[in-house]
């Protein structure tokens, strides 16, 4: 399978198609894509119980809202997005990082939180104040890694299972 590099850039990524495992590397770019592209990725790894046109969360398409992408070889290979969304106990304007995922093969090497950043300083970068997110309790010590605590207690939302919401002020 050859080594994975991982590079963020800035700017949409969604068309890019850079043919590397030819020269026995993989090369993933993260940088933003639109919100339509990580829907695929998103059903299949987070809502396999819902179709396709059922992922769509409420804010998705808000004019400020940013999608990150991570692309292999034109292949949306891991997802998240964050939008304005207030929370009580936090200061607002809160921004909610969504649907957070990346496909098994490209795990532990720093990808998923690539698009965690990027998320985290676009919601800076348009004013947010604090920054949260439901997480699935298996994944919160990924999130706890980036400076989110748990806000709350631990909650069933079923049928995907336990989640924590937690949050972060940058
Ligand atoms: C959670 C997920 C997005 C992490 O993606 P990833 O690409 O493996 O994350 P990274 O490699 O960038 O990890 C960054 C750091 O978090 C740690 N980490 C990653 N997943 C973790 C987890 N589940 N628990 C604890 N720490 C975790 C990594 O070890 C790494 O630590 P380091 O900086 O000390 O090396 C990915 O495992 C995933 O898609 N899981 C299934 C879907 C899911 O549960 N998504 C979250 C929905 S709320």
């Amino acid at each position: 399978m050859g080594d994975v590099y991982a590079v963020r850039l800035v700017g949409d990524v969604s068309d890019m198609t850079i043919p590397t495992r030819a020269a026995g590397m993989r090369l993933v770019v993260v940088g933003r894509v639109p919100a339509s592209a990580t829907r695929p990725l998103r059903q299949a790894l987070l809502r396999p119980h819902q179709r396709l046109d059922e992922v769509q969360v409420p804010g998705e398409d808000h004019p400020s809202a940013a999608w990150f992408g991570a692309i292999e070889e034109g292949e949306v290979v891991g997802t998240a997005g964050v939008m304005p969304e207030d929370r009580d106990g936090l200061e607002r304007p809160a921004w909610r990082v969504r649907a957070m995922a990346t496909v098994s093969s490209i795990r532990g090497l720093g990808i998923g939180r690539m698009l965690l950043d990027g998320c985290v300083e676009h919601a800076v970068e348009h004013g947010a104040v604090a920054i949260w997110c439901s997480a699935r309790v298996p994944a919160a010590g990924f999130y706890r890694g980036a400076g989110f605590t748990p806000l709350g207690e631990v909650h069933d939302l079923p049928p995907i299972g336990p989640h924590i919401d937690m949050s972060l002020v940058p």
